[in-house]
């Protein structure tokens, strides 16, 4: 049956929402338990699709997972074996490649099918394969799509710069190195904070990693990893995705449980159009207003704005008084979201891989599809703003990253069901 999102928009949303546990950290996080061929305690795990997913897939693989709260999670990695997921895992979510690099960092050895996830179009893996190349590990295709990565001989540190801040490269490369033999050194590394989370629970299971967060890594081989407790970082897409819905929808909210650092990019973009937005030790509050202006977006890899906002920034700007211009350096196909929204009443048009969009008085509800999880974001923060009733379908999209979407909004005052 088709799941789908009913809400009757029009009414601003007010109170207090926590946030929970970062979904693009967990999910290398699990994958790295793998590393550690011990015991691990992950707290502040999200309760969404694709982290359930990810604990199938390893427990595919000989992992036990218990666990002793909702959000809490005791992985048992001692019984993994080199061996690869069946392929209808890995087709389906795209951070099954942090297996790669894991597995061929504990056995010398690791075969994963060619990842699937969210159509963002092409998402190739070529700067991970070539950095575990780099490291000594020889790279082969089998014609059923399998990619084996082999270093018998072990992995050996080495200088490895990525020609894009790639996060996904950078934390496979980082999940490898963090057994070779001798140090590594990562260039050009990505920066986002679920980099930092990564390398955090690494060194707590034993690694010598220095310099996440800034563009170069520094690893220094361990002979083994050990396991940990470890407690997840806030997800900052979740957070400004009920900011930009406080804004949206003319509320008050106040975003709880979060590193307000994170959200600068997002902070700094809603007081440029005259949102007024005050910060706080561990959260943020947003005031939304009637005739806020439009501006100017480049999505870029963290600190720039990410690129993760910007579907659910466009269903704002589409309200604004005035002209905004959003230009997407990340994804190309990330617009799926625009003939949705312009179902609404929105007047976006795609011109050459930036988003020109005239604000408009009100957006008005329609039945829309959810292309993608953040596409989905965008239209349920459109369909709380709109006049009358917005269907929305294919919402499997958006479970995959929101925790108690359904639950968070109706307690800050949304008229939302699921059916
Ligand atoms: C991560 O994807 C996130 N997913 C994405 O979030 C996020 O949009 C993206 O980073 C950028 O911030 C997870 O963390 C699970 P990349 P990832 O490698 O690692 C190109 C969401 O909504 N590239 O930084 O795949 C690639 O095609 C998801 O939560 C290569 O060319 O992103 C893209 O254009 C969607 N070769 C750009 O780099 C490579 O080997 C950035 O990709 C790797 C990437």
């Amino acid at each position: 049956m088709d799941n789908r999102l009913i809400i009757r928009g029009g009414r601003p949303l007010y109170g207090d929402v926590k946030i929970s546990g970062m979904k693009n950290s967990a999910l290398p996080v699990i994958f790295g338990t793998i590393a550690t061929g011990d015991v691990c305690t992950i707290k502040n795990l999200p309760d969404i699709s694709d982290i359930s997913l990810a604990l199938e897939t390893i427990e595919m693989v000989g992992a036990s997972v218990r666990f002793i709260d909702t959000s809490t999670a005791i992985i048992d990695t001692r019984k993994v074996m080199m061996k690869s997921p069946p392929l209808e895992y890995v087709s389906k979510m795209r951070a099954s490649t942090y297996m790669l690099g894991a597995m061929l960092g504990r056995f010398g050895r690791a075969e994963v099918g060619y990842p699937g996830g969210c159509d963002l179009g092409a998402r190739p893996i070529n700067l991970h394969l070539k950095g575990f190349e780099t490291l000594g590990a020889r790279i082969t295709y089998s014609t059923s799509g399998m990619i084996t990565c082999e270093a018998p001989i072990g992995l050996k540190g080495n200088f490895v710069y990525l020609d894009i801040a790639s996060v996904g490269a950078t934390i496979n490369v980082m999940l490898a190195a963090v057994l070779a033999e001798g140090t590594t050194v990562i260039e050009n590394a990505a920066r986002e904070p679920h980099i930092v989370d990564m390398a955090c629970f690494l060194n707590a299971c034993g690694a010598k990693i220095s310099g996440a967060g800034t563009s170069m890594i520094r690893i220094r081989g361990v002979e083994s990893l050990h396991g940990c407790t470890y407690e997840l970082a806030p997800d900052m897409i979740e957070a400004g995705t009920y900011m930009v819905a406080a804004a949206a929808t003319r509320g008050r909210v106040c975003v709880k449980n979060i590193i307000p650092k994170h959200m600068e990019s997002v902070s700094t973009k809603l007081r440029e159009i005259g949102i007024p937005v005050e910060v706080q030790d561990d959260s943020i509050t947003v005031t939304g207003l009637e005739g806020f202006r439009g501006t100017e977006i480049r999505t870029n890899p963290y600190p720039g704005f990410p690129t993760d906002m910007h579907p659910q920034f466009s269903a704002l700007l589409a309200l604004s008084r005035g002209v905004s211009r959003v230009f997407e350096g990340i994804y190309p196909e990330r617009f799926r979201y625009v003939p949705e929204l312009n179902k609404m009443g929105a007047n976006i048009e795609v011109i050459d891989g930036s988003a020109l969009i005239n604000g408009v008085e009100t957006l008005h509800g329609a039945e829309v599809k959810a292309s993608d999880l953040r596409a989905g974001a965008c239209l349920v923060i459109a369909a709380l703003a709109a006049d009358g009733v917005t269907t929305i379908s294919s919402i499997e999209y958006i479970d995959r990253g929101y925790e108690d979407l359904v639950e968070k909004l109706k307690f800050l005052g949304a008229d939302i069901k699921r059916v």
